[in-house]
Protein backbone atom coordinates (compact mmCIF):
# COMPACT_ATOMS: atom_id res chain seq x y z
CA UNK A 1 0.00 0.00 0.00
CA UNK A 2 1.37 3.10 -0.99
CA UNK A 3 1.88 6.22 1.75
CA UNK A 4 -0.79 8.12 0.08
CA UNK A 5 -4.36 8.10 1.63
CA UNK A 6 -7.31 6.45 -0.65
CA UNK A 7 -10.03 8.77 -0.75
CA UNK A 8 -12.87 6.47 -0.69
CA UNK A 9 -16.66 7.31 -1.00
CA UNK A 10 -18.74 5.16 1.14
CA UNK A 11 -22.43 5.73 -0.40
CA UNK A 12 -25.22 4.37 1.87
CA UNK A 13 -29.13 5.02 2.64
CA UNK A 14 -30.84 5.24 -0.80
CA UNK A 15 -34.95 4.69 -1.69
CA UNK A 16 -35.10 0.63 -0.18
CA UNK A 17 -36.88 -0.67 2.10
CA UNK A 18 -33.38 -1.84 3.76
CA UNK A 19 -32.45 2.30 4.23
CA UNK A 20 -31.92 1.88 7.94
CA UNK A 21 -30.03 -1.47 7.69
CA UNK A 22 -27.91 0.34 4.56
CA UNK A 23 -27.03 3.23 7.60
CA UNK A 24 -25.88 0.62 10.19
CA UNK A 25 -23.75 -1.29 8.15
CA UNK A 26 -22.57 1.78 6.84
CA UNK A 27 -21.35 3.32 9.54
CA UNK A 28 -19.50 0.11 10.92
CA UNK A 29 -17.88 0.24 7.55
CA UNK A 30 -16.83 3.46 8.12
CA UNK A 31 -15.67 2.56 11.78
CA UNK A 32 -13.37 -0.39 10.07
CA UNK A 33 -11.46 2.06 7.84
CA UNK A 34 -8.30 2.50 8.97
CA UNK A 35 -7.79 6.85 9.42
CA UNK A 36 -3.81 5.84 8.15
CA UNK A 37 -5.18 4.68 4.47
CA UNK A 38 -8.28 6.26 4.01
CA UNK A 39 -9.93 9.50 3.74
CA UNK A 40 -13.29 8.42 4.28
CA UNK A 41 -16.19 10.37 2.11
CA UNK A 42 -19.46 9.75 3.61
CA UNK A 43 -21.92 10.19 0.79
CA UNK A 44 -26.20 9.40 1.97
CA UNK A 45 -28.43 9.44 -0.13
CA UNK A 46 -31.76 10.26 1.32
CA UNK A 47 -35.43 8.34 1.81
CA UNK A 48 -36.62 10.15 -1.04
CA UNK A 49 -33.02 10.17 -3.60
CA UNK A 50 -30.94 13.45 -2.16
CA UNK A 51 -27.60 12.81 -1.82
CA UNK A 52 -25.87 14.46 0.85
CA UNK A 53 -22.10 14.55 2.00
CA UNK A 54 -20.75 16.25 5.12
CA UNK A 55 -18.45 14.98 8.53
CA UNK A 56 -22.14 14.72 10.45
CA UNK A 57 -22.82 11.58 8.38
CA UNK A 58 -20.24 9.67 10.25
CA UNK A 59 -22.15 9.75 13.11
CA UNK A 60 -25.55 7.26 14.07
CA UNK A 61 -26.99 9.39 15.98
CA UNK A 62 -27.59 12.11 13.02
CA UNK A 63 -30.42 9.98 11.57
CA UNK A 64 -32.18 9.87 14.43
CA UNK A 65 -33.32 13.38 13.43
CA UNK A 66 -36.45 13.88 11.61
CA UNK A 67 -35.41 16.35 9.36
CA UNK A 68 -31.86 15.85 7.71
CA UNK A 69 -32.00 18.75 5.93
CA UNK A 70 -31.28 21.08 9.01
CA UNK A 71 -28.35 19.37 9.80
CA UNK A 72 -25.42 21.86 10.60
CA UNK A 73 -22.54 20.91 8.00
CA UNK A 74 -24.32 18.62 5.11
CA UNK A 75 -24.44 19.70 1.37
CA UNK A 76 -26.27 18.57 -1.56
CA UNK A 77 -23.43 16.35 -3.55
CA UNK A 78 -23.76 14.18 -6.31
CA UNK A 79 -21.08 11.81 -8.22
CA UNK A 80 -21.00 12.74 -12.05
CA UNK A 81 -20.80 10.53 -14.49
CA UNK A 82 -18.38 12.28 -16.67
CA UNK A 83 -14.89 10.08 -16.40
CA UNK A 84 -12.82 13.22 -15.93
CA UNK A 85 -14.52 14.37 -12.87
CA UNK A 86 -13.84 11.10 -11.59
CA UNK A 87 -15.76 11.67 -8.19
CA UNK A 88 -18.68 14.22 -6.41
CA UNK A 89 -19.66 17.66 -7.08
CA UNK A 90 -20.26 19.29 -4.14
CA UNK A 91 -23.04 21.06 -4.45
CA UNK A 92 -24.31 20.32 -7.48
CA UNK A 93 -25.96 23.19 -8.17
CA UNK A 94 -24.82 26.64 -6.78
CA UNK A 95 -26.78 29.79 -6.90
CA UNK A 96 -25.50 32.71 -8.67
CA UNK A 97 -22.41 33.60 -5.98
CA UNK A 98 -22.21 30.09 -5.03
CA UNK A 99 -18.97 27.84 -5.77
CA UNK A 100 -19.15 24.14 -6.17
CA UNK A 101 -16.18 21.85 -5.53
CA UNK A 102 -15.01 18.55 -7.23
CA UNK A 103 -13.85 16.05 -4.94
CA UNK A 104 -11.79 13.04 -6.86
CA UNK A 105 -12.54 9.60 -5.17
CA UNK A 106 -9.94 7.26 -5.33
CA UNK A 107 -12.83 4.31 -4.69
CA UNK A 108 -16.43 4.20 -4.02
CA UNK A 109 -17.52 1.65 -1.60
CA UNK A 110 -20.97 1.52 -2.11
CA UNK A 111 -22.72 0.36 1.10
CA UNK A 112 -26.58 0.13 -0.05
CA UNK A 113 -28.84 -2.65 0.56
CA UNK A 114 -31.52 -3.86 -2.06
CA UNK A 115 -33.11 -1.49 -4.43
CA UNK A 116 -30.92 1.31 -5.89
CA UNK A 117 -28.13 0.04 -4.41
CA UNK A 118 -27.21 -3.47 -4.47
CA UNK A 119 -29.32 -4.20 -7.87
CA UNK A 120 -26.95 -2.43 -10.61
CA UNK A 121 -28.17 1.01 -10.69
CA UNK A 122 -25.61 2.30 -8.87
CA UNK A 123 -23.20 -0.06 -9.87
CA UNK A 124 -23.90 1.69 -13.51
CA UNK A 125 -22.95 4.86 -12.41
CA UNK A 126 -19.98 3.94 -11.30
CA UNK A 127 -19.24 2.52 -14.78
CA UNK A 128 -20.56 5.78 -16.44
CA UNK A 129 -17.62 7.32 -14.08
CA UNK A 130 -14.70 4.42 -14.34
CA UNK A 131 -14.54 5.02 -10.64
CA UNK A 132 -13.59 1.94 -9.23
CA UNK A 133 -16.07 0.47 -6.43
CA UNK A 134 -16.51 -2.32 -4.38
CA UNK A 135 -18.51 -5.27 -5.19
CA UNK A 136 -20.27 -6.73 -7.56
CA UNK A 137 -20.57 -4.82 -11.21
CA UNK A 138 -23.71 -4.62 -12.93
CA UNK A 139 -24.43 -7.94 -14.40
CA UNK A 140 -24.19 -10.29 -10.85
CA UNK A 141 -25.91 -7.20 -8.90
CA UNK A 142 -28.78 -7.24 -11.24
CA UNK A 143 -29.90 -11.25 -11.31
CA UNK A 144 -28.75 -11.78 -7.67
CA UNK A 145 -31.08 -8.70 -6.85
CA UNK A 146 -33.85 -10.65 -8.85
CA UNK A 147 -34.86 -14.01 -6.92
CA UNK A 148 -37.35 -15.30 -10.16
CA UNK A 149 -34.41 -14.80 -12.50
CA UNK A 150 -31.87 -15.23 -10.25
CA UNK A 151 -33.52 -19.07 -9.88
CA UNK A 152 -34.35 -19.69 -13.78
CA UNK A 153 -30.19 -19.01 -14.19
CA UNK A 154 -29.45 -21.30 -11.33
CA UNK A 155 -31.32 -23.98 -12.76
CA UNK A 156 -29.78 -23.65 -16.10
CA UNK A 157 -26.53 -24.01 -14.36
CA UNK A 158 -27.72 -27.22 -12.85
CA UNK A 159 -27.79 -25.96 -9.37
CA UNK A 160 -30.65 -26.51 -7.54
CA UNK A 161 -33.11 -23.70 -6.52
CA UNK A 162 -36.60 -24.45 -4.71
CA UNK A 163 -40.10 -24.64 -6.69
CA UNK A 164 -41.45 -21.34 -7.24
CA UNK A 165 -44.21 -19.62 -9.10
CA UNK A 166 -43.05 -16.49 -10.52
CA UNK A 167 -45.22 -13.38 -11.60
CA UNK A 168 -45.57 -9.30 -12.37
CA UNK A 169 -47.60 -7.28 -10.29
CA UNK A 170 -49.50 -6.66 -13.08
CA UNK A 171 -50.18 -10.61 -13.53
CA UNK A 172 -51.71 -10.68 -9.72
CA UNK A 173 -53.99 -7.74 -10.66
CA UNK A 174 -55.73 -8.81 -13.67
CA UNK A 175 -55.97 -12.99 -12.82
CA UNK A 176 -55.20 -13.44 -8.88
CA UNK A 177 -57.31 -16.78 -9.11
CA UNK A 178 -55.16 -18.02 -12.50
CA UNK A 179 -51.78 -17.35 -9.95
CA UNK A 180 -53.71 -19.31 -6.88
CA UNK A 181 -54.59 -21.77 -9.25
CA UNK A 182 -51.06 -22.68 -9.89
CA UNK A 183 -49.52 -22.50 -6.85
CA UNK A 184 -52.44 -25.45 -5.62
CA UNK A 185 -51.42 -27.60 -8.34
CA UNK A 186 -47.38 -26.70 -8.93
CA UNK A 187 -46.50 -26.60 -5.57
CA UNK A 188 -49.10 -26.72 -2.59
CA UNK A 189 -49.27 -25.91 1.12
CA UNK A 190 -47.20 -24.58 2.60
CA UNK A 191 -46.13 -21.56 0.33
CA UNK A 192 -43.51 -18.88 1.12
CA UNK A 193 -44.60 -15.35 -0.53
CA UNK A 194 -42.18 -13.15 -1.59
CA UNK A 195 -41.34 -9.38 -3.43
CA UNK A 196 -38.89 -10.28 -5.74
CA UNK A 197 -36.30 -8.13 -5.51
CA UNK A 198 -36.29 -7.14 -1.92
CA UNK A 199 -34.42 -8.42 1.10
CA UNK A 200 -33.73 -8.21 4.89
CA UNK A 201 -37.07 -10.67 4.89
CA UNK A 202 -39.58 -7.09 4.43
CA UNK A 203 -42.51 -8.53 2.56
CA UNK A 204 -41.83 -12.35 3.35
CA UNK A 205 -44.57 -14.16 5.05
CA UNK A 206 -45.76 -17.82 4.89
CA UNK A 207 -48.82 -18.93 3.34
CA UNK A 208 -51.06 -22.14 5.14
CA UNK A 209 -53.43 -21.68 2.76
CA UNK A 210 -55.35 -20.14 -0.48
CA UNK A 211 -57.15 -17.48 1.69
CA UNK A 212 -53.87 -16.65 3.32
CA UNK A 213 -51.66 -16.86 0.17
CA UNK A 214 -54.32 -14.04 -1.38
CA UNK A 215 -53.49 -11.57 1.85
CA UNK A 216 -49.85 -11.98 1.50
CA UNK A 217 -49.51 -11.31 -2.21
CA UNK A 218 -51.36 -8.56 -1.78
CA UNK A 219 -49.14 -6.79 0.96
CA UNK A 220 -45.95 -8.04 -0.79
CA UNK A 221 -47.02 -6.78 -4.25
CA UNK A 222 -47.18 -2.52 -2.33
CA UNK A 223 -43.55 -3.59 -2.01
CA UNK A 224 -42.00 -5.17 -5.64
CA UNK A 225 -43.54 -5.10 -8.95
CA UNK A 226 -42.36 -8.50 -9.52
CA UNK A 227 -43.35 -11.42 -6.64
CA UNK A 228 -43.00 -15.19 -6.22
CA UNK A 229 -44.37 -18.19 -4.13
CA UNK A 230 -41.85 -20.92 -3.30
CA UNK A 231 -42.50 -24.27 -1.70
CA UNK A 232 -41.62 -24.07 1.76
CA UNK A 233 -39.04 -26.41 2.71
CA UNK A 234 -39.90 -27.04 6.57
CA UNK A 235 -37.62 -29.41 7.29
CA UNK A 236 -34.77 -27.22 5.76
CA UNK A 237 -32.05 -25.62 7.65
CA UNK A 238 -30.51 -22.50 6.66
CA UNK A 239 -26.65 -22.19 6.08
CA UNK A 240 -24.72 -18.95 4.43
CA UNK A 241 -21.60 -18.72 3.11
CA UNK A 242 -19.68 -15.60 2.64
CA UNK A 243 -16.90 -15.06 -0.61
CA UNK A 244 -14.48 -12.90 -1.00
CA UNK A 245 -12.49 -12.26 -3.95
CA UNK A 246 -12.53 -11.53 -7.84
CA UNK A 247 -11.89 -14.51 -9.69
CA UNK A 248 -11.00 -16.97 -7.15
CA UNK A 249 -13.05 -16.63 -4.24
CA UNK A 250 -11.96 -17.17 -0.30
CA UNK A 251 -14.75 -18.38 1.93
CA UNK A 252 -15.36 -17.63 5.84
CA UNK A 253 -16.30 -20.56 7.99
CA UNK A 254 -20.25 -21.49 7.32
CA UNK A 255 -22.66 -20.28 9.51
CA UNK A 256 -26.36 -21.66 10.63
CA UNK A 257 -28.85 -18.80 11.82
CA UNK A 258 -31.31 -20.27 14.41
CA UNK A 259 -34.88 -18.74 14.06
CA UNK A 260 -37.03 -19.13 16.91
CA UNK A 261 -40.00 -18.03 14.80
CA UNK A 262 -41.46 -19.85 11.48
CA UNK A 263 -38.82 -17.95 9.57
CA UNK A 264 -36.03 -15.80 9.70
CA UNK A 265 -37.55 -12.16 10.53
CA UNK A 266 -36.58 -8.87 9.80
CA UNK A 267 -36.75 -8.43 13.91
CA UNK A 268 -34.87 -11.37 14.03
CA UNK A 269 -32.04 -10.25 11.90
CA UNK A 270 -31.39 -6.86 13.40
CA UNK A 271 -33.38 -6.24 16.61
CA UNK A 272 -32.35 -9.21 18.97
CA UNK A 273 -30.62 -8.71 22.03
CA UNK A 274 -29.66 -5.62 23.74
CA UNK A 275 -31.16 -3.16 20.83
CA UNK A 276 -29.13 0.06 19.99
CA UNK A 277 -26.71 0.62 17.39
CA UNK A 278 -25.14 -2.61 17.44
CA UNK A 279 -26.93 -4.99 15.09
CA UNK A 280 -26.55 -8.24 17.13
CA UNK A 281 -28.59 -9.99 14.78
CA UNK A 282 -29.91 -13.44 15.06
CA UNK A 283 -28.63 -16.18 17.01
CA UNK A 284 -26.02 -18.29 14.95
CA UNK A 285 -24.01 -21.31 14.72
CA UNK A 286 -20.44 -20.57 13.61
CA UNK A 287 -19.04 -23.19 12.03
CA UNK A 288 -21.98 -24.20 11.38
CA UNK A 289 -22.44 -27.83 13.03
CA UNK A 290 -22.90 -30.05 10.11
CA UNK A 291 -20.08 -32.33 8.29
CA UNK A 292 -17.06 -31.93 6.74
CA UNK A 293 -18.38 -32.99 3.19
CA UNK A 294 -21.21 -31.05 3.69
CA UNK A 295 -19.39 -27.97 4.11
CA UNK A 296 -17.01 -28.74 1.07
CA UNK A 297 -20.14 -29.04 -1.13
CA UNK A 298 -21.53 -26.07 0.24
CA UNK A 299 -18.67 -24.50 -0.04
CA UNK A 300 -18.21 -25.51 -3.40
CA UNK A 301 -21.69 -24.43 -4.52
CA UNK A 302 -21.17 -20.84 -3.45
CA UNK A 303 -18.01 -20.81 -4.96
CA UNK A 304 -19.74 -21.99 -8.27
CA UNK A 305 -23.38 -19.82 -8.12
CA UNK A 306 -20.99 -16.68 -7.73
CA UNK A 307 -19.06 -17.41 -10.32
CA UNK A 308 -21.98 -18.42 -12.62
CA UNK A 309 -23.36 -14.88 -11.79
CA UNK A 310 -19.96 -13.32 -13.10
CA UNK A 311 -19.38 -12.24 -8.97
CA UNK A 312 -16.67 -10.35 -7.63
CA UNK A 313 -15.65 -8.18 -4.53
CA UNK A 314 -18.04 -10.12 -1.72
CA UNK A 315 -21.02 -12.62 -1.26
CA UNK A 316 -23.20 -13.63 1.39
CA UNK A 317 -24.44 -17.00 -0.54
CA UNK A 318 -27.58 -18.43 1.18
CA UNK A 319 -28.95 -21.86 1.42
CA UNK A 320 -31.94 -24.13 3.04
CA UNK A 321 -30.35 -27.29 3.43
CA UNK A 322 -31.98 -30.50 4.06
CA UNK A 323 -29.14 -32.40 6.59
CA UNK A 324 -30.31 -35.77 6.41
CA UNK A 325 -31.06 -35.94 2.53
CA UNK A 326 -28.03 -34.31 2.22
CA UNK A 327 -30.29 -32.20 -0.21
CA UNK A 328 -28.71 -28.57 -0.90
CA UNK A 329 -30.83 -25.96 -2.12
CA UNK A 330 -29.07 -22.47 -3.20
CA UNK A 331 -31.84 -19.27 -1.80
CA UNK A 332 -29.93 -16.85 -2.90
CA UNK A 333 -26.96 -14.45 -3.00
CA UNK A 334 -26.15 -11.26 -1.42
CA UNK A 335 -23.48 -8.82 -3.08
CA UNK A 336 -24.08 -6.64 -0.52
CA UNK A 337 -25.01 -8.41 3.07
CA UNK A 338 -26.09 -7.20 6.17
CA UNK A 339 -22.53 -5.77 8.42
CA UNK A 340 -20.87 -7.23 4.78
CA UNK A 341 -20.73 -10.50 6.95
CA UNK A 342 -17.75 -8.88 9.19
CA UNK A 343 -18.72 -11.42 12.04
CA UNK A 344 -17.88 -14.50 9.53
CA UNK A 345 -14.54 -13.12 8.62
CA UNK A 346 -13.66 -12.48 11.63
CA UNK A 347 -14.51 -16.14 12.48
CA UNK A 348 -11.55 -16.62 9.78
CA UNK A 349 -9.06 -14.22 12.02
CA UNK A 350 -9.89 -11.47 9.81
CA UNK A 351 -11.08 -8.53 11.68
CA UNK A 352 -13.08 -5.58 9.89
CA UNK A 353 -10.38 -3.55 8.91
CA UNK A 354 -9.04 -6.17 7.63
CA UNK A 355 -11.84 -6.98 5.07
CA UNK A 356 -12.43 -3.39 4.16
CA UNK A 357 -8.68 -3.08 2.90
CA UNK A 358 -9.13 -6.37 1.12
CA UNK A 359 -12.56 -5.22 -0.52
CA UNK A 360 -10.61 -1.56 -1.63
CA UNK A 361 -8.06 -3.51 -2.94
CA UNK A 362 -9.98 -5.90 -5.13
CA UNK A 363 -12.13 -2.88 -6.42
CA UNK A 364 -9.08 -1.72 -7.68
CA UNK A 365 -7.67 -5.06 -9.09
CA UNK A 366 -11.16 -5.24 -10.52
CA UNK A 367 -11.33 -1.72 -12.35
CA UNK A 368 -7.25 -2.23 -13.62
CA UNK A 369 -8.70 -5.33 -15.20
CA UNK A 370 -11.62 -3.91 -17.25
CA UNK A 371 -9.13 -1.42 -18.16
CA UNK A 372 -7.64 -3.98 -20.50
CA UNK A 373 -10.90 -3.60 -22.28
CA UNK A 374 -11.01 -1.36 -25.32
CA UNK A 375 -14.18 1.03 -26.16
CA UNK A 376 -12.74 2.93 -28.39
CA UNK A 377 -13.29 1.12 -31.82
CA UNK A 378 -12.18 4.43 -34.44
CA UNK A 379 -13.54 3.37 -38.01
CA UNK A 380 -13.54 5.49 -41.16
CA UNK A 381 -17.62 5.84 -40.63
CA UNK A 382 -17.51 9.28 -39.95
CA UNK A 383 -15.84 10.53 -42.86
CA UNK A 384 -17.46 7.99 -45.14
CA UNK A 385 -21.08 9.57 -44.44
CA UNK A 386 -19.85 13.04 -44.25
CA UNK A 387 -18.64 12.46 -47.95
CA UNK A 388 -21.75 9.85 -49.10
CA UNK A 389 -24.86 11.30 -47.07
CA UNK A 390 -26.34 9.57 -44.00
CA UNK A 391 -29.25 8.93 -46.57
CA UNK A 392 -27.21 5.86 -48.79
CA UNK A 393 -26.47 4.71 -44.89
CA UNK A 394 -27.90 0.96 -44.15
CA UNK A 395 -28.01 0.37 -40.27
N1 LIG B 1 -38.69 -21.79 0.57
C1 LIG B 1 -38.43 -21.57 1.87
N2 LIG B 1 -38.60 -22.56 2.78
C2 LIG B 1 -38.34 -22.34 4.10
N3 LIG B 1 -37.96 -21.17 4.61
C3 LIG B 1 -37.79 -20.14 3.77
C4 LIG B 1 -38.01 -20.29 2.35
N4 LIG B 1 -37.79 -19.13 1.77
C5 LIG B 1 -37.43 -18.27 2.74
N5 LIG B 1 -37.45 -18.86 3.95
C6 LIG B 1 -37.17 -18.17 5.24
O1 LIG B 1 -37.43 -16.78 5.07
C7 LIG B 1 -36.24 -16.00 5.24
C8 LIG B 1 -36.21 -14.85 4.25
O2 LIG B 1 -36.27 -15.33 2.93
P1 LIG B 1 -35.20 -14.90 1.84
O3 LIG B 1 -35.51 -15.58 0.58
O4 LIG B 1 -33.85 -15.12 2.40
O5 LIG B 1 -35.51 -13.36 1.68
P2 LIG B 1 -34.65 -12.06 1.99
O6 LIG B 1 -34.02 -11.69 0.68
O7 LIG B 1 -35.65 -11.06 2.44
O8 LIG B 1 -33.61 -12.41 3.03
C9 LIG B 1 -35.12 -17.01 5.08
O9 LIG B 1 -33.95 -16.59 5.75
C10 LIG B 1 -35.73 -18.25 5.68
O10 LIG B 1 -35.74 -18.18 7.10
MG1 LIG C 1 -32.25 -13.94 2.98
Amino acid sequence: MSAAKQTVGVIFGSRSVEHDVSIVTAQQVMQAMRTDRYEVVPIYISRDGRWLTGPTLRDLRTFQADNLDEMMGMKEAIISPSTPHHGIIVPPLSGRFGRNELKRLDVVFPVLHGSHGEDGTIQGLLELADVPYVGAGVLASAVTRDKVIFKALMSHYGIPVVDHVGFTRQEWLRDAGAIVARVATELGYPVFVKPATLGSSIGVAKADDAEELRTYIDVAANFDRRLLVEKALTDAIEINCALMGNDAYKAAPLEQPVTWQEFLTYEEKYMRGEGGAGMKGAERKIPAPISDDLTQRITQMAQDAFRAVDGRGMARVDFLVREAQGEIILNEINTIPGSLAFYLWQEAGMPASQVVDELIRLAVEAHAEKRKTTYNYKTGLIAHAATRGLKGMKK
